[in-house]
């Protein structure tokens, strides 16, 4: 089968596209067919050895210390089930199935996962495309807002960086919770972001959330571009900031915070498990939630959707196709 394969830390040209050994699903494997994947911000840090200077060793130790330890990137997919193990009974061939790939490989035409892990059945009215598209995403913002933040209805929430990966899913998640959303971006994102749901929009080009006057019970920082000691000033009492990126910084700030009281900074990173993507599908389905898509580049151009999810200027995500299912009708790769 075809793959996106790297075998050393740099920049997007280290990519080729390769043939190499499909993988055989085990007893309680399934085995997809991928039709869509993206690249995220995770694939970009683990192609580029991208990682927060205070973590760069533990970044370094999962990624591989000396070489990339995983080959083939990829995080999130969207196909069909081609073959199972003989254990399997969730999942039968012909389903049309979303979600994590668990160790990476997604950048491939097969991966195999667990019956029992991130994976669910793809809503109907939903394209492969907008199902790869919302994993990792979808589930960052659920697992920071509803679980580490436990935002309740009625609560002012901010989120930075709304028009990114997470943003786009943070917005809307938020809203599906009951929040009042005010959402940070730049100009020309102001139309997207308005129409996720964000009740108010800061364009950061002209102000500083942080120097609005107004405060917020929660502010979730996607972009990482916002510093603890500023968005204390636009937190209530209580209020709790939640940076998505942090460094060592963060972390002295967040042992402070614990040890002395105030308002609070929490450093958390999302996990994934199937109920969490069946709730997403099931809010995909009924409408609740939609995925945004950046871009679309086939298989062989995958160097180029790594260039611009490096943009750091993405809106929503960078879908690589790679059968054509994938692609929106009347859409060429
Ligand atoms: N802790 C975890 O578990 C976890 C999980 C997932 C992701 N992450 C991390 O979360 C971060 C966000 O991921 P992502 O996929 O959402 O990234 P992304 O798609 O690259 O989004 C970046 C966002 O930052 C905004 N931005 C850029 N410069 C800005 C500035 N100066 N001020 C305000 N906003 C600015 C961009 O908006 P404009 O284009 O409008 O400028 C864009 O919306 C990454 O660092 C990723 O590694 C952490």
């Amino acid at each position: 089968m075809k793959a996106a394969w790297h075998d050393r830390y740099g920049p997007a040209d280290v990519l080729e596209i390769r043939e190499v050994a499909r993988p055989e699903p085990k007893d309680d494997e399934i085995l997809v067919q991928v039709f869509a994947t993206t690249v995220t911000t995770a694939d970009w840090r683990f192609r580029a050895s991208n990682f927060p200077k205070v973590l760069w060793l533990a970044g370094r130790a999962m990624a591989g210390l000396f070489r990339p330890k995983n080959n083939v990137l990829g995080s999130e997919f969207a196909g069909r089930v081609v073959a199972k193990g003989k254990d399997v009974t969730k999942f039968k061939g012909g389903d049309e199935v979303f979600g994590f790939s668990g160790a990476w490989g997604a950048h491939a035409e097969y991966v195999v996962v667990s019956q029992d892990g991130p994976v669910v059945r793809k809503p109907a009215a939903v394209g492969y495309d907008e199902a790869a598209a919302t994993p990792f995403g979808a589930n960052t913002a659920l697992t920071f807002l509803r679980d580490f933040a436990q935002v309740r209805p009625g609560q002012k929430v901010l989120i930075a960086g709304a028009s990114g990966g997470v943003g786009v899913w943070a917005v809307q998640i938020a809203k599906h919770l009951g929040a009042e959303v005010s959402a940070v971006t730049s100009t020309g994102n102001v139309e997207l972001v308005t129409s996720l749901g964000a009740d108010r929009v800061i364009d950061y080009k002209r102000d500083n959330y942080w120097e609005t006057g107004e405060t917020w019970d929660v502010i979730f920082d996607t972009a990482g571009t916002t510093r603890f000691a500023e968005a204390k000033r636009a937190l209530t009492p209580k209020g709790l900031f939640l940076p998505a990126e942090f460094q060592g910084r963060e972390m002295l700030q967040a042992l402070r915070a614990l040890i002395l009281g105030g308002k609070r900074i929490m450093l958390r990173v999302s996990g994934d498990s199937q109920e969490d993507l069946q709730t997403i599908a099931d809010l995909l389905d009924e409408g609740e939630i939609r995925a945004v898509i950046d871009s679309h580049y086939p298989l062989e151009r995958i160097a180029d959707a790594h260039r611009r999810v490096e943009s750091r200027h993405k809106r929503g995500s960078v879908v690589v196709t790679v059968a054509p299912q994938a692609l929106p009708v009347g859409k060429a790769a």
